[in-house]
C-alpha cells in the first residue's frame, strides 16, 4: 500500500514570550499544528523557559525577530498557513508613549504584514487588537452597545491624554494601519479585539492584566485605582478568560467564512458589580466595599458577531475568577 504523507498545518505566532501568545502556542500544538514563534531574545532563559517546555508537546521552533526590525520575520513566517500577530510594545508607565508604544506598534504591524505578503503559503493573518481600540470615546449615557463598527476616538486620546492613552492609541492606530495594508495588498486579515483577560499563565512572570483583574482581591491600591481608571476610560469592566480568547483566535483562523473585525469579550460589568460578586464568592478576602459615587458602566462590548459566526465561550465569570484565584494562590499572591 502506498504511504501517504499528511502535511501538518503550520502557524506562526509573533511574540511567543507573552501571556496570550504562549497559551495560543500550546493550544495550536495540542491541535497538531507545527508552530513557529518569534521572540526578541531567544537566549533570555527567564522569558523562553516555558516555550522550551512546550517543545515537548510538539513541533515548535523559536526564531529571533523584533517588531522594529524589517525583514526579521521572514524566516519564521515562510511556509505557514496562518500568522497570529500577538506581540505589542506595552509600557503603561512610559513618559514617551509616541516613541515607546505608538510608533513601534504601527511599525511592527507593517513589518509583520510585509513578511506575510512575501509568503506564498499564507492563507490568513490574525491580528490581536484590543477592546481599547473599540470603546474609548466621549459618548455619555448608560446601556450603550459597542460593536465592530466602533473605533476608539484617537483625537480625544491624543488631545486629552488620559492615563494609559498611549496604549489605546497604539492599538487603534496599529489596527487601522493593518486594515489599510491588507486592503492595499488584498490580504486575508482578521482582527480580534479582546477585553481584559484573566486566568492562569504559562509565563514565569505573572501578567499585569491578571494582576489588574485580581486587584479587588489582592487589595493592591495602585491596581484598584488602575481598574477604576479602566472603567472611566473604557466605559466598562469587560473580562474574558485568556483561554477563550486563544480559542476564538484559532476558531477565526480556521473558519473560512470569517472576515473583518471581531470583538472577543464575554463578561461586561463594572467595578462596583465586580466587587459585589467577588465579596460574595470569596468572603475570605477583604474586597473593598466603599467606592463613593463611582458610576455604573456606560456601555457593553458586544461579541454578537463572533457568537453568530459559531463560537461559544467556555468560561463564565465564576470559572474566570476561580481559576485566577487558584493561580494567584500557587504564585503566593493570595493566601489560602
Ligand atoms: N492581556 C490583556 O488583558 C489584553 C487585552 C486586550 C488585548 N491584548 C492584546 O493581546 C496581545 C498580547 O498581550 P499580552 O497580555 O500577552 O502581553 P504581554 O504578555 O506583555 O506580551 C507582549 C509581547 O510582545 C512582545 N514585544 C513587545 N515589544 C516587542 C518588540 N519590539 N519586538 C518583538 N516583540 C515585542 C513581548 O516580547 P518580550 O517578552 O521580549 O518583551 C511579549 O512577547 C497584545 O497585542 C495586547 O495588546 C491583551
Amino acid at each position: 500500500m502506498a504511504s501517504q504523507t499528511v502535511l501538518k498545518k503550520a502557524a506562526c505566532v509573533i511574540g511567543g514570550t507573552g501571556f496570550v501568545a504562549s497559551l495560543l502556542i500550546k493550544l495550536l500544538l495540542d491541535k497538531g499544528y507545527a508552530v513557529n514563534t518569534t521572540v526578541r531574545d531567544p537566549e533570555n532563559q527567564k522569558k523562553v523557559s516555558h516555550l522550551l517546555e512546550l517543545q515537548n508537546l510538539g513541533d515548535l521552533k523559536i526564531f529571533r525577530a523584533d517588531l522594529t526590525d524589517e525583514g526579521s520575520f521572514d524566516a519564521a513566517i515562510s511556509g505557514c498557513d496562518f500568522v497570529f500577530h500577538v506581540a505589542t510594545p506595552v509600557h503603561f508607565d512610559s513618559e514617551d508613549p509616541e516613541n515607546d508604544m505608538i510608533k513601534p506598534a504601527i511599525q511592527g504591524v507593517l513589518n509583520v504584514l510585509k513578511a506575510c505578503k512575501k509568503s506564498k503559503a499564507l492563507k490568513r493573518v490574525i491580528l490581536t487588537s484590543s477592546a481599547a481600540a473599540v470603546s474609548i470615546n466621549k459618548l455619555n449615557g448608560v446601556g450603550l452597545v459597542m460593536d465592530e463598527s466602533c473605533w476608539t476616538d484617537v483625537e480625544f486620546l491624543t488631545s486629552e491624554k488620559p492615563p494609559t492613552w498611549g496604549y489605546a492609541a497604539s492599538k487603534t492606530l496599529g489596527e487601522k494601519a493593518a486594515w489599510k495594508f491588507a486592503e492595499e495588498n488584498q490580504m486575508d486579515l482578521i482582527t480580534v479585539s479582546p477585553s481584559l483577560m484573566a486566568g492562569s499563565s504559562l509565563t514565569q512572570d505573572v501578567p499585569s492584566s491578571v494582576c489588574l483583574a485580581m486587584s479587588l482581591l489582592t487589595g493592591n491600591e495602585l491596581l484598584i485605582n488602575g481598574i477604576k481608571v479602566m472603567q472611566t476610560l473604557s466605559g466598562s469592566i469587560s473580562i474574558t478568560h485568556v483561554r477563550d480568547v486563544c480559542r476564538a483566535q484559532i476558531f477565526l483562523a480556521e473558519k473560512e467564512s470569517a472576515s473583518g473585525r471581531y470583538i472577543c469579550c464575554h463578561i461586561n460589568t463594572s467595578v462596583i458589580e465586580l466587587a459585589k460578586f467577588l465579596r460574595e464568592r470569596y468572603p475570605q478576602y477583604n474586597v473593598p466595599t466603599e467606592f463613593g459615587d463611582f458610576p455604573k458602566a456606560k456601555l457593553i462590548i458586544s461579541s454578537e458577531k463572533l457568537i453568530k459566526e459559531g463560537f461559544s465561550f467556555k468560561y463564565g465569570i465564576k470559572e474566570i475568577y476561580d481559576q485566577s484565584v487558584e493561580y494567584f494562590k500557587s504564585k503566593g499572591l493570595l493566601q489560602n
